[in-house]
């Protein structure tokens, strides 16, 4: 592995080690520890039950003895990156992206259904404990720690019950999608049919910018006809579990260590804010509507006039 030929990308969001581009761009290097491999070995996997993944094309120790993948690229620009170009200052969603993520994800829902796993018993619990960081979350906020919220999970582990189990990616979104397919398999794990797929489109928000209801409703449309072929049943009726997990995902690391850090503090209040809302709207409705979440600013603003304690 000769070092001129690697290009540093950045560090890995939420593990140690890093990524490289060669400086062709035709491929991408990983470097890690023991997970990286573990992700590895999940991505060929996959890989050879159709799932659309990039090719790992070369494993090893490097010479300071860390791990290393190296993998096909599968493009220049993920779905995020080509949504936030196309923005042009608004915050909705360009239609070519939406067409690109519901083809991308209905392949990733095809491969997924066509190879169920065996449930056990613990299996829901454990997804929900994985992918939701839950111990994290209810340790930096204890206060959420209480029968409310849990009497509110519980019912959603209930209602996801004959949900198929199948091998999923727990960090689906568009900054890891791509028009060829799906990267960044570090979280990999056993998921409830649906979950990676069906919120990317709502879990946007977090992130500043939205897709028109149009456009949301279409994309889940696209999702249950791909989910009703292939077993029979659709799957969006889930979505509003998924979303509480996907709220309790965003919460998980947010509390700065450092509190003069008024800018991590926000956010921190901010995603605390949102999961309760979500967590509301659930009672309230049994789904999540994320349209009606607040964006960063105007939290922020409400909540330097005193709206929110
Ligand atoms: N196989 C790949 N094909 C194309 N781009 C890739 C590939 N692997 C990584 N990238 C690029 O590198 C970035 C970081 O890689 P990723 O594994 O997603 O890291 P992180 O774990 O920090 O999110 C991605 O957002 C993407 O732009
Ligand atoms: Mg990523």
């Amino acid at each position: 592995m000769n070092e001129k030929n690697w290009r540093f990308v950045k560090k890995r969001t939420a593990a140690d080690g890093a990524v490289y581009v060669s400086v062709d761009k035709t491929r991408y290097r990983r470097t890690g520890g023991a997970e990286l491999q573990a992700e590895a070995e999940f991505q060929r996997r996959i890989a050879d039950l159709n799932y659309p993944v990039p090719h790992v094309l070369e494993e090893g120790v490097t010479d300071d003895g860390h791990y290393y993948v190296v993998e096909e690229s599968l493009g220049d620009q993920t779905l995020h990156e080509r949504a936030v170009a196309s923005l042009d200052g608004g915050r909705a969603l360009h239609g070519d992206v939406v067409d690109t993520a519901e083809q991308v994800a209905a392949r990733m829902l095809r491969a997924q259904a066509a190879h169920l796993a065996q449930p056990t018993p613990g299996s829901l619990r454990q997804w929900l404990d994985s992918a939701g960081f839950t111990q994290n979350v209810f340790q930096e906020n204890p206060d959420l720690d209480n029968p409310r919220t849990h009497a509110v999970l519980d019912h959603a582990l209930d209602r996801l019950g004959t949900v198929p189990l199948v091998r999923g990616h727990l960090d689906y979104g568009l900054p890891n999608v791509l028009p060829a397919g799906v990267i960044d398999w570090q979280h990999h794990g056993l998921v409830p049919l649906g979950y990676d797929v069906l919120p990317a489109l709502e879990i946007i928000a977090f992130k500043g910018y939205t897709a028109g209801p149009g456009q949301r409703r279409r994309y889940l449309a696209v999702l249950d006809d791909a989910s009703l072929n292939a077993t029979g049943q659709p799957i969006s009726q889930n979505l509003g579990a998924y979303l509480l997990v996907k709220a309790l995902f965003f919460l998980a690391l947010m509390r700065p260590t450092d509190p003069s850090r008024m800018d991590k503090h926000l956010k921190w209040q901010y995603r605390r804010h949102l999961f309760t809302k979500g967590l509301e709207q659930y009672e309230c409705t049994g789904t999540v509507d994320t349209a009606l979440f607040p964006r960063l600013e105007e939290f922020a603003a409400g909540h330097s006039a005193g709206d929110h304690p």
